[in-house]
């Protein structure tokens, strides 16, 4: 069966890159609380960016990710000096890639599909994590979310992969690892694969991605029941 998918956009955060690998670090510095720490800055960094989105209140995602972490130490009790504030912030500049994801994307590329990041991360941040990644020279465009200064689920956001590639969104197989940005992504009109890593039930939006899967190696395998062959 040919396959009319040209191109898939990654999702960058949790999806590409390892957010909860921040948790170690959190754990060194508060032992006990790195694991609440790392999901409840998680929890706040989205809640926070969809809430500007809808409240036209947009600040980079840079900014988002700082007050969601203050936020976050203040909400557990924790006295977090600006030492360590400085260097659970730096983490975000060198985030573990998950283990499969460049072996994963070199395949995608050997099967002729464009690569894109798709992400609310500002330049600078998603410049750093593809570098600490290994993952340049892999990505034909790393889209974010701060050209049009809002984040997703915005449409204005997905819109920029069809826009980048000249495409149509359902052309376009975009892959995340966070249910809600599959739910908007699909109401947007991509093909879209959710990466259920953390094993999670779906979400409750009547929304079924047209795949998912636990890893990157899953999305490649998907290409190839789509189109029948492997690499080109
Ligand atoms: C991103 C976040 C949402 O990369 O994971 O856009």
């Amino acid at each position: 069966m040919p396959s009319s998918l040209k191109a898939v956009a990654f999702d960058a955060y949790g999806t590409l890159f390892d957010v909860y690998s921040v948790g170690a670090l959190a754990e060194e510095l508060f032992a006990g609380r790195g694991a609440a720490l790392a999901a409840m800055w998680r929890d706040k960094q989205i809640q926070y960016s969809q809430l500007r989105t809808l409240c036209d209140r947009y600040e980079d995602f840079w900014q988002v990710t700082a007050d969601a972490l203050d936020y976050a130490a203040d909400a557990l009790g924790l006295r977090m000096d600006s030492e360590a504030r400085e260097r659970l912030l730096q983490s975000y500049w060198h985030l573990r890639a998950f283990p499969e994801n460049v072996a994963a994307l070199q395949q995608l590329r050997a099967r002729g599909l464009r690569l894109a990041i798709l992400s609310n991360g500002s330049p600078a941040m998603l410049d750093a994590a593809v570098s600490a990644a290994g993952m340049q020279g892999l990505l034909d465009k790393v889209l974010s979310a701060d050209a049009v200064r809002r984040f997703k689920t915005a449409p204005e956001v997905y819109e920029l992969g069809p826009e980048a590639f000249g495409l149509q969104a359902s052309e376009i197989l975009f892959v995340s690892s966070n249910g809600w940005d599959i739910c908007g992504a699909t109401w947007f009109g991509f093909t879209t694969f959710w990466v259920n890593r953390a094993g999670n039930p779906p979400e409750r939006l009547g929304v079924v991605p047209a795949g998912q899967g636990h890893s990157l190696d899953d999305v490649v395998e998907f290409i190839d029941a789509r189109t029948g062959r492997g690499p080109a």
